[in-house]
This record gives structure tokens, C-alpha cells and sequence, in this order.
């Protein structure tokens, strides 16, 4: 939700190749979509540009509303729209398929999850699928300080996965589940001010931990709901079909949701 849709993704696109799981997907991600899709995925929508989802069908176009990131991550591949996914610029039953990655992150719950969920069952076509992978808060919450306790214990693998973990924990205090991202650099700063004892603890490198910065002064927000919250923004007209976890560390907070269309 940053107030300029360029102004904060002209950053990332720039810092997109020092991301890693779970935000970006990782190879387990990109099969399970591949087999939840099936072998005619036929008219494809992705919700986003995100690269490694690029080839996941034949006739695929994108939508994304910020031009840097097209421009940085699209390379002619296939079709890309500039569009915002709250106002889709397609006809009635234009897609079967739609596929997203981490979409619901980016918009405020309740209000724009439902009416993403709406603009959904208006573009996909009787009997289509849909498949989005969702950043959700457990229902056990866990704090910004049992977060940063387990990183600087090494209970945590991935450099990703703590940024991942300590947003949640932060966004898991407001009622709306959402944070400003420059909190979760704040918050590192004040509950681990010592790098190099993280590192030490860790393994992981300096130019890992500094991935940390990138959100440091941004004026975005996310928006991490639980499981249960994010059902209830789905419409009747949409069924959910499967829901399908990977193996990664944070898998179980980042599963793909598949929703089919009524016939
Ligand atoms: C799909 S997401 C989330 C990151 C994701 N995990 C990935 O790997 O790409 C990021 C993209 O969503 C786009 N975006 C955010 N809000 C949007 C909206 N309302 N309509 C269209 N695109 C949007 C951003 O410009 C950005 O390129």
C-alpha cells in the first residue's frame, strides 16, 4: 500500500535479486503452482510480474500497477498490462486462470482483500482456478521480542525468514494486521543493535542482514491477516479447493490458496 506505487517499487525492483523464500518463491513454490494449475491452464492472468512465475503458462499476460517494476523485472516475456488489481481493466470472464504471489500483502483487510477477491470472481471464467500464495500470521501470535530471541539464539535458518517473522510479529498487534515496513528496520535496531553479534550467532553474512535496510524510511505497508481472516474476505461464488504447504522454513505461513470458480 505505498502511496506511490513507483516510488517504492523503483527501490526494490533495483533490490530484487538480493531477495530470497519466502518472499520471493522458491523452486518447491513454482512446482506446486504448476500442479495445482493442471496441463491447460489456458488464458492466464498473474497478479504481478514476479519473474520466477513468468513461465508457469503459454498464453500469460501480467497486470501490475507500477511501471518500474515492469520495466525492471517483465523483459518483453510475455504481455503486461499497467493496471491496479482493485479496477481490473478486463472484461467479465476474460481469464481461466489467475495466479499470484503474495498479493494480499500489499492491500489493507478488510476493505481492498474483499474487493481484490470480487475484481477475481468477476475476471475468471465459469470453472476457473485461482491461485494465490498468502503471507498469513499464525493464530498463535508470537512477539517482536520472541523473534529476535530465537535469531540471536541461531534457532532461525534464513536471514528471510526473520525479516518475514519479525514483520508478522509486529503487524500480529494492530486489529488491521498491518505494519509500516520502516518498523520492522526500527525494530531490529532497537532489539539487535549488535550486527555482528547476530551475525555471530547466525552464519549469516553482512550483505544478508543489510537486506534489512531496504525498508528503512519507506512509507509502505503490509498487511499480514491469519488464514481465517483471509477466508472470510472470499465471496460464495468462489470455492476453495486445496490449500498446499511447502517444506521451506516459514511454509506453513506461506501456503498457496486454489479457489475455483462456480460452472
Ligand atoms: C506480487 S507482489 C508481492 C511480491 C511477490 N512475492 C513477488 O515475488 O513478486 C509485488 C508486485 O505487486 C504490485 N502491486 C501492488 N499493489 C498492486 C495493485 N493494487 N495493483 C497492481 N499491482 C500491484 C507491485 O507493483 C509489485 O510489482
Amino acid at each position: 500500500m505505498p502511496t506511490n506505487p513507483n516510488s517504492y517499487w523503483q527501490g526494490f525492483a533495483q533490490r530484487w535479486n538480493r531477495l530470497g523464500s519466502p518472499l520471493r518463491p522458491n523452486a518447491e513454490d513454482v512446482a506446486n503452482f504448476r500442479q495445482a494449475m493442471g496441463d491447460a491452464p489456458g488464458r492466464s492472468l498473474l497478479l504481478g510480474v514476479t519473474p520466477e512465475l513468468a513461465d508457469l503458462a503459454p498464453d500469460l499476460t501480467a497486470i501490475d500497477n507500477s511501471a518500474a517494476m515492469i520495466a525492471a523485472l517483465w523483459h518483453d516475456r510475455q504481455k503486461a498490462v499497467l493496471g491496479d488489481w482493485l479496477d481490473m481493466p478486463f472484461p467479465p470472464a476474460s481469464f481461466d486462470t489467475l495466479i499470484g504471489d503474495g498479493c494480499l500483502v500489499l492491500l489493507a483487510q478488510p476493505g481492498q482483500h474483499r474487493r481484490f477477491f470480487e475484481q477475481l470472481a468477476k475476471v475468471i471464467a465459469p470453472g476457473g482456478k485461482i491461485l494465490l500464495r498468502v503471507f498469513v500470521n499464525p493464530e498463535q501470535r508470537e512477539t517482536r521480542e520472541q523473534v529476535c530471541n530465537d535469531a540471536l539464539a541461531g534457532k532461525i535458518e534464513g536471514v528471510h525468514a526473520f525479516k518475514w517473522r519479525l514483520s508478522m510479529a509486529i503487524a500480529s498487534e494492530s486489529t488491521d494486521y498491518t505494519l509500516s515496513v520502516a518498523e520492522t528496520a526500527a525494530t531490529f535496531d532497537r532489539l539487535i543493535p549488535d550486527r555482528g553479534a547476530l551475525a555471530a550467532a547466525t552464519g549469516w553474512r553482512a550483505d544478508e542482514i543489510e537486506t534489512i535496510d531496504f525498508y528503512r524510511g519507506s512509507d509502505a505497508r503490509y498487511c499480514y491477516p491469519t488464514l481465517a481472516q483471509v477466508r472470510k474476505a472470499i465471496p460464495p461464488t468462489l470455492k476453495e479447493h486445496e490449500i498446499i504447504y511447502g517444506s521451506y522454513e516459514l511454509a506453513e505461513r506461506c501456503p498457496i490458496l486454489v479457489l475455483g470458480a462456480s460452472k
